[in-house]
């Protein structure tokens, strides 16, 4: 199970927001470990409920400094959050309605590549916006 590694080329130029990233980077990441050692069951449950709080507050202050920056495809980005946001609220219900359902291989592969996937096709498009010079909040 390879690890996700975050590198410069992953920075979307703003600290916290690469902050958030490594973090959210790091969780997904546990799980990795955990599928590798053959000591998935518990630690999918953790992951999951932190990933699932940590998403929604790492999306949302996104959407607050785009919305700042005045970036022009906000719209577009806070749908594929929202259909993110939704989906990992999915996998916990049904984590927690039958845990022995979630297989979680499968779940580190879907998390590790959407994550990777969605900074760099997707967050990588605001850097220009959000490294100009913003007005004062
Ligand atoms: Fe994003």
């Amino acid at each position: 199970m390879s690890i996700i590694m975050w590198t410069s080329e992953l920075s979307v130029g703003v600290e916290r927001l690469d902050e958030h990233h490594r973090r959210l980077i790091d969780l997904v990441n546990q799980l990795g470990t955990a599928v590798a050692s053959h000591d998935a069951q518990q630690v999918t449950g953790l992951v999951l409920g932190e990933l699932t709080r940590y998403v929604f507050y790492h999306f949302g202050e996104e959407e607050r400094l785009m919305e700042l920056a005045g970036y022009e495809d906000l719209t577009a980005h806070r749908q594929s959050h929202r259909i993110m946001a939704e989906h990992v609220r999915t996998l916990e219900r049904n984590y927690d309605a039958d845990a022995s359902k979630v297989v979680a291989a499968e779940l580190y592969a879907f998390l590790a590549d959407w994550l990777v996937h969605h900074i760099r096709s997707e967050d990588l498009r605001y850097k220009p916006a959000l490294a100009a010079p913003q007005p004062i909040a």
